[in-house]
């Protein structure tokens, strides 16, 4: 079965800090339920939006109405271990983790699959992409959630879409420090959407204005692959 089209969802700094002992370098909680919302939502369902009221609707469904394919979040052995357990498997989406561990490393990860959220664990970016196209059931789109050696893979595959890009700054200008990075997202490859087309992408109900929580400023931002590149 071949691959599908994948999204990388990332939030970083200008100078493209995601991490910082092995952990985030800050907490946001806008930005946290910015992810969830977008890695459980978009792409899920063709048509419907991550942002706005069918979404809604849809969170509030009762129990036993039939449910979209789950969408697909895909990280690194090390993003899955910095998860605190109690918010592991990731709710709402079939995690995907990547390791070149053993079999004893892998099948401790797949144990902690529940009856409602499916753990798979592969040791090969593509590989991964093909297994998934070929779940038996269907899957809704596919979210890359880092860390940096696995968003170095995506932004460098023909097939990553769509960055949704969290910028993360101190109001004070200096510097967040930071000890893992995101590579440059090439300008040849991705143009930044205006705040039109990000509306279209994520519904009329995402605040795409700087907000601030203590002493940071973030902004929820979009590229997207250019035609033929
Ligand atoms: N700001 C954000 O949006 C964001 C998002 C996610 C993570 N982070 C941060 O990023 C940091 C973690 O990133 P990281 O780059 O150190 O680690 P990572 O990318 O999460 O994980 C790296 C591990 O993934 C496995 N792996 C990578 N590529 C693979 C491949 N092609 N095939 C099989 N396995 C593969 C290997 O696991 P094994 O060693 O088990 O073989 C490797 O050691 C943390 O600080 C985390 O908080 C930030």
């Amino acid at each position: 079965m071949p691959a599908t089209p994948f999204h990388l969802v990332v939030a970083a700094t200008p100078q493209g800090g995601i991490g910082r002992g092995g952990d985030l370098p800050w907490r946001l909680p806008k930005d946290m339920a910015h992810f969830v919302r977008v890695t459980s939502w978009f792409g899920r369902v063709p048509g419907m939006l991550a942002y706005g009221p069918q979404v809604a609707a849809m969170l509030s469904q009762a129990a036993g109405d039939p449910q979209p394919p789950l969408n697909a979040v895909l990280m690194g052995r090390k993003t899955w271990d910095s998860i605190p357990r109690k918010f592991r498997p990731l709710q709402g989406r079939a995690n995907v983790v990547l390791t070149r561990g053993d079999a004893a490393a892998r099948s401790a990860i797949a144990s902690e699959a529940t009856p409602s959220t499916p753990v798979h664990v592969w040791s090969g970016f593509d590989e991964a992409l093909e297994a998934i196209a070929a779940l038996p059931g269907p899957v809704g789109a596919i979210h890359i959630a880092g860390g940096a050696h696995i968003y170095a893979q995506a932004l460098a595959h023909p097939l990553c879409r769509t960055v949704f890009l969290t910028r993360v700054e101190r109001t004070d200008g200096a510097a967040i420090e930071c000890d893992t990075f995101l590579p440059p997202i090439p300008a040849s490859v991705f143009a930044l959407a205006d705040d039109n087309r990000v509306r279209e992408l994520l519904g009329p109900d995402v605040d795409l204005t700087t907000q601030t929580h203590g002493d940071l400023q973030f902004k929820f931002m979009v590229y997207e692959r250019r035609v033929g590149a």
